[in-house]
């Protein structure tokens, strides 16, 4: 397809959202304590956050509004299962209630089991690395699976294991006190936790299917598009996406689908990652502006995984205050995305990051959203680019 061709039919084309990121108050959960910890080096807490919790029939009807046809969230495990084995009716209510309101609204629901927060009960008594923490995970998927789900599709078990992994390996050496500031760019994610992850996605989804074969199960990648800047770095490049991406993308190996999840790329020089160099354009987070990332992502997976593993988009945006910056920067990453669906790159939907200005793990500093919220009234406004990229939702095009 040229980018002006159609989408094929069914295609999803919508926006995404986290719930920790949007719900507010998720106090049973492992990063609201965290959040209120004394010495936290977080900026700030997540609070009410975009008050989602109670504002998400508003949140769906904006979207389906805008003329998208997909919404990917996700459901709380600390708010469905606050106590160990204390299953809430409330809060599996609560997700149903969405999962209906989705599909009453013509929105494809894509709905992740685990995007970063765990209950805080899991996170004591040991988190990915109990021993029973697999089967911990899977029974919760089994719980959603019996009491949410119906209906729903795609089913992501696990948010970007390979950033998780990282985080928990920096988050144990820095506790240890072995590492000091300059090292956390080269902090590898251990094998232990990388390994404990892929078993909890597996049981999972084998819970999932088992309890309704009708479920996609995949998992959701997070591409780091690491590119070499020093003559001679290619095989640290090689080594770093190896550990850091590879081994969670071939683990989907066997899943119904993967999800894409690709921002920017990262510089590495041989002896490993390297900051962004002066002058290079970067967006609030601090990356680069790199709307290529997300053809050569998709490229790269695929290539990883086979050509019979269909592909979503799960995330793609950028942090920006300027929104025309935001459309030029998915104008151009869906460019790529095209060609990649020209080039038979078998890409089944496209959700934006994100729906709406959101809680970016410490701060609200950086505006992903396609809508924009009042901290105080919680008024939603969406932005030209919800406009824009919601007409051409609706007319089932890329550009
Ligand atoms: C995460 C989101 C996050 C986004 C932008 C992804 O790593 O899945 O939760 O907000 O990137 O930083």
């Amino acid at each position: 397809m040229t980018s002006h061709e159609a989408l094929p039919e069914g295609f999803l084309f919508g926006a995404s959202t986290a719930a920790h990121q949007i719900e507010g108050n998720n106090t049973t959960s492992d990063w609201w304590a965290f959040e209120q910890r004394t010495g936290s080096f977080l900026p700030e807490p997540s609070g009410d956050a975009a008050d989602s919790f109670h504002r998400w029939p508003e949140d769906m009807d904006l979207l389906a509004g805008l003329g998208f046809n997909a919404y990917r969230f996700s459901i709380e495990w600390a708010r469905i299962e606050p106590v160990r084995g204390r299953f809430s009716r409330a809060a599996l209510a609560h997700y149903r209630a969405m999962v209906e309101g989705a599909l009453a609204r013509g929105l494809t629901p894509v709905v992740t089991l685990q995007h970063f927060t765990l209950p805080q009960w899991f996170a004591e008594a040991g988190g990915w690395l109990a021993p029973d923490a697999a089967e911990l995970f899977a029974r919760y998927a089994a719980t959603a699976a019996a009491e949410v789900l119906d209906g729903v599709r795609y089913v992501a078990t696990v948010n970007e294991p390979n950033i998780l992994a990282r985080m928990h390996s920096i988050r144990q050496r820095v506790t240890e006190g072995g590492a000091a500031e300059g090292d956390i760019d080269r902090i590898e994610p251990g094998e232990d936790i990388t390994q404990a992850l892929v078993r909890a996605h597996r049981a999972a989804s084998a819970a999932l299917r088992e309890a309704d074969p009708r479920l996609l199960t995949g998992w959701t990648v997070a591409s780091l598009c690491f590119y070499p800047v020093e003559p001679g770095a290619e095989a640290t490049v090689a080594a770093l996406a190896r550990r850091r991406e590879d081994v969670f993308t071939e683990a989907a190996r066997g899943d119904d689908w993967i999800g894409v999840q690709a921002y920017t790329r990262a510089p590495v020089g041989v002896d490993g990652p390297v900051p962004v160099a002066d002058g290079v354009r970067t967006t609030i987070k601090g990356w680069e502006y790199y709307p290529q990332a997300l053809g050569e992502a998709v490229r790269r997976t695929a290539a990883l995984v086979g050509p019979d593993m269909p592909l979503l988009v799960t995330e793609n945006g950028i942090a920006t205050a300027d929104d025309t910056e935001r459309i030029a920067y998915t104008t151009e990453a869906l460019a790529g995305l095209a060609a990649a669906l020209r080039d038979g790159v078998d890409v089944r939907g496209y959700l934006h990051w994100s729906l709406l200005d959101n809680y970016e793990w410490g701060s609200y500093r950086p505006t992903f959203g396609l809508v924009a919220v009042d901290p105080e009234t919680f008024e939603r406004t969406p932005k030209p680019s919800a406009h824009w990229l919601g007409a051409l939702a609706r007319e089932g095009r890329l550009a």
